[in-house]
């Protein structure tokens, strides 16, 4: 089936809305709350697909998982040795958070398991985390290629090493820290520019301590993750196409409620600012150790920018709807640093470039970013390439386009926004949703 997304042009958005549950912070809920003792509780959990496979994966390590009501998920931790061998490869969809961290926190186990994921997580490099897991001593491979599926023997002695990363990613600093959790003595990993942090706020939360130092966390073995309650906030990544639509959108004034604000992660906030966005976080406030705000946008003349590199990590899936800014505001906008887009769910660069021309936009795809000329968005059909994060932002293009625009291949738009379409309409977006066999 070809899910299709058919948007009419025009319109403002408007009111509160409140989009969907962190993705980032939900997968480490499940996973810290599996090997916490006692029982952890969830609110706000995203019950999109990316987040459900990491909950799958650990039910079937034999935890008791679960959800009395939408968004509310109960865990009775097992403790950091009390997973069994599961049954079957975990299989992890389009989820590439699901199979590092768990690649981290399986090189640590007993027992050993294959992590396997759809066509899209197949293709994607997975030596990032295995290198340094083979380094403290994991015994864990890919295919030929790099990529998944992924094997990780048990029974492997870790030990703890010091890991001056590569690139930026808070996956494997993520998938580091839990191996980390099962390796002798202290494992430590430097960061060469900032990356989101929930890992390590989430780690403190459970009572497991941790140090941090500027670009550096080191975590030690022998301590214990003690269940707690978690207040999810929503998801900037989501919020961040309102914020976008909002933006673009002559006449807009909406609210997205109860946004996550953590600082390493409001790139896309300062990005737009950067470029004339109207944008005021209303009503701060502090949840389960992450700041929440409530986001006010409200339309206004974007101009083009050169996106700073330090920014890059800090906004880094919320590129494919800033590019539409870009394509809505005066003059050029020049992204560079930004080569990790070519190995997220899509090569965000290549096909956000075809997916523009296609709208009539001059796009450049660069070896490492792009530079994009503000201009008039037609109509036109796109392909999504089943990443989500394009699907939607093409949906919100259609608001400063002429004529329609049909987005092929988005069902993957419930790996992280399963309400994305009922809040996209309620704020204001005309759209359709077709299914076509192909
Ligand atoms: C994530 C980190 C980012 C991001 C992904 C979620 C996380 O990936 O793109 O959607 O939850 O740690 P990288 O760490 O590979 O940049």
């Amino acid at each position: 089936m070809n899910t299709q997304f058919i948007v009419s042009p025009h319109g403002s958005l408007q009111g509160y809305h409140r989009v969907a549950g962190d993705k980032s912070i939900s997968h480490r809920a499940i996973m810290l709350g599996a090997l916490a003792e006692g029982t952890t509780q969830i609110n706000g959990f995203l019950e999109g697909e990316d987040t459900l496979c990491t909950l799958d994966a650990f039910r079937a390590m034999g935890v008791a998982i679960e959800k009395p009501a939408y968004g509310k998920v109960v865990i009775q931790g097992v403790g950091l040795h009390g997973l069994i061998a599961p049954k079957q490869p975990l299989y992890l969809g389009n989820s590439g958070t699901s199979m590092r961290l768990l690649a981290g926190l399986l090189a640590g186990q007993a027992f050993s398991v294959t992590m396997t994921g759809d066509a899209s997580l197949s293709k994607r490099p997975m030596r990032r985390v295995t290198d340094p897991l083979k380094l403290m001593g994991a015994h864990i491979e890919t295919n030929a290629a790099g990529t998944p599926p992924l094997y990780v023997q048990g029974q492997s002695t870790l030990k703890g090493i010091e890991y001056v990363m590569p690139i930026a990613s808070a996956q494997v600093k993520s998938c580091l820290l839990l191996a980390g959790l099962y390796a002798q003595g202290t494992t430590c990993i430097v960061e060469p520019a900032p990356t989101r942090d929930h890992s390590e706020r989430m780690l403190m939360g459970f009572g497991y301590p941790i140090e941090r130092t500027d670009n550096r966390v080191c975590i030690e073995s022998g301590h214990k993750l003690r269940a707690m309650s978690i207040e999810i906030p929503t998801d900037i990544s989501s919020a961040a196409f309102f914020m976008v639509g909002a933006s673009i959108a002559t006449g807009s004034n909406i609210t997205l409620q109860h946004v996550g604000i953590n600082p390493t992660r409001t790139g896309v906030i300062e990005i737009l600012r950067l470029m004339g966005a109207d944008i005021q976080l209303n009503n701060m406030r502090e949840m389960g150790g992450e700041p929440v705000a409530d986001i006010q946008v409200r339309a206004s003349e974007l101009h083009g920018i050169q996106i700073p590199a330090a920014l890059v990590p800090l906004a880094i899936d919320e590129f494919p709807v800033l590019f539409i800014a870009a394509a809505c505001a005066k003059g050029e906008t020049r992204l560079t640093d930004a080569k990790e887009l070519r190995v997220k769910e899509s090569d965000r660069i290549q096909v956000m470039a075809d997916g523009l021309q296609q709208v009539g936009i001059q796009a450049q795809p660069t070896e490492d970013g792009i530079v994009i000329q503000g201009g008039q968005i037609q109509g036109g059909s796109v392909h999504s390439h089943g990443d989500h994060r394009i699907a939607m932002a093409f949906t919100i293009a259609a608001l400063r386009a002429t004529q329609p625009i049909t987005i092929n291949d988005c069902a993957n738009v419930a790996t992280s926004f399963p309400n994305f379409v009922s809040i996209a309409q309620a704020a204001g977006i005309k759209m359709q949703v077709l299914e076509e066999s192909c």
